[in-house]
C-alpha cells in the first residue's frame, strides 16, 4: 500500500529539518521547523508550525502549513503532497510562500518570494 504519514523527522533539499508530532483525527497537526537558509540577518532558531493533511493515511495525502518564524519577522506556507516513490521511500513534494515584512503598501509588490521545496524522512545517520 502506499502509506504516507507526515509524522516524523524530515530533511530537505536547503538543509532543513522539520518535526512534526501526531496528526490528529481531524488531519491537524503542529511541530517545528529549523531552517538551514534565511534572508533574515538574524539568529536563526527554531520555529513552530501549524498545519493540516487530507485523511485516511493510507493514501498519498494532500497536506498544508504554516510556520510562523520566531527570530524574524516573516511567514511561510508551504502547501504539498506526500508520495512514495519508486524504491519505497517517502517524499514530500511542496511549494511554498515567503512573506517578508513590507514597510509601506508601496513596497507589498516585493514582498512575496516563492519556491520548491522536496523533503525526505530523516534517518538516523542523516545528521
Ligand atoms: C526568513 O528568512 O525570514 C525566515 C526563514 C525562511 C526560510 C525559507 S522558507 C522556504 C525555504 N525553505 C526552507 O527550508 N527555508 C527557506
Amino acid at each position: 500500500l502506499l502509506q504516507c504519514k507526515l509524522t516524523g523527522q524530515w530533511k530537505n533539499d536547503l538543509g532543513s529539518n522539520m518535526t512534526i508530532y501526531e496528526v490528529k483525527e481531524t488531519g491537524d497537526f503542529s511541530g517545528k521547523y529549523l531552517t538551514a537558509v534565511s534572508a533574515s540577518p538574524l539568529k536563526i532558531e527554531e520555529s513552530p508550525l501549524l498545519g493540516f493533511q487530507h485523511l485516511p493515511y493510507l493514501s498519498q495525502p494532500t497536506f498544508g502549513f504554516t510556520v510562523n518564524w520566531n527570530f524574524s519577522d516573516t511567514t511561510s506556507v508551504f502547501t504539498g503532497q506526500c508520495f512514495v516513490d519508486e524504491y519505497g521511500k517517502e517524499v514530500l513534494k511542496t511549494m511554498w510562500l515567503l512573506r517578508s515584512h513590507a514597510k509601506n503598501h508601496g513596497d507589498d509588490w516585493k514582498a512575496t518570494l516563492v519556491g520548491y521545496n522536496t523533503f525526505w524522512r530523516k534517518e538516523e545517520l542523516m545528521d
